[in-house]
């Protein structure tokens, strides 16, 4: 059977990897939106049937975007964060246990899990209402007055005399941003099990020998 100390170290090196991918699925959500949306200052969520009959409107609901790229990006500078703490600490055998850093490295992970959900929410829900007002109008036969006839899984194009694009926003990559953000919940949430589980290992007595081999990150 694995002694504590090794138990301890198999927690940490899944958890980094885990915190890896996670990083990479924020990033990417946070990419996928910033290239969508020109950096927030064109907004194609949650548009209405008004709007999608307004031939004055161009940019849309930017807020939205805006929130969206803000929890994505926050989420991601966490995970960098919780990313590197765990570099740190499974590199060099830091042992991490002021109750001050511990109660900061729970904070990044609520942080990361909580920012990557409202991502997630806003995302597939603006998407998703854009989407379902753009087929109301055409399968009832009416013609949307916006610049693009929204197409909801691949990137648009104006379909005048001759046909131009592809603009943005892609479909596909709003979708991708938002299952990117919803991996993100799940691996972060997964990450903090493991060392919230690893924590069980440090009440046995054997963790006296940490120091020999010791590398421990506490959420004590
Ligand atoms: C669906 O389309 C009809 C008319 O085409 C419109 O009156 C109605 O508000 C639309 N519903 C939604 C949810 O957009
Ligand atoms: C269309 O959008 C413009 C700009 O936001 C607004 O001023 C106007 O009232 C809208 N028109 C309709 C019919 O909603």
């Amino acid at each position: 059977m694995p002694s504590a100390d090794n138990m301890k170290q198999i927690f940490s090196i899944a958890s980094l990897v885990i915190l890896f991918l996670s990083l990479g699925a924020a990033g990417t959500s946070l990419g996928f939106l910033q290239a969508n949306t020109n950096n927030g200052a064109s907004c194609r969520f949650y548009i209405s049937h008004s709007q999608a009959m307004n031939s004055s409107l161009v940019d849309y609901n930017v807020p939205t975007c805006k929130l969206s790229i803000a929890s994505a990006a926050i989420a991601t500078i966490c995970l960098a964060l919780l990313t590197a703490i765990e570099l740190i600490s499974v590199s060099f055998k830091i042992n991490v246990k002021t109750l001050i850093a511990n109660i900061i490295q729970v904070g990044f992970f609520i942080g990361s899990i909580l920012f990557l959900f409202i991502t997630m929410v806003v995302v597939s829900a603006g998407w998703g209402k854009t989407c379902a007002t753009y087929k109301n109008i055409t399968s009832s036969g009416g013609t949307p007055r916006s610049f693009f006839n929204i197409e909801c899984t691949g990137p648009q194009f104006f379909r005048g005399e001759l046909l131009r694009g592809p603009y943005q926003p892609n479909g596909t990559e709003i979708i991708t941003a938002a299952v990117c953000a919803g991996f993100g919940v799940f691996l972060t949430s997964g990450a903090f099990s493991l060392l919230f589980m690893q924590q069980l290992f440090r009440v046995r007595p054997q963790n006296q020998r940490f120091q020999s081999d010791g590398h421990e990150i506490a959420l004590k």
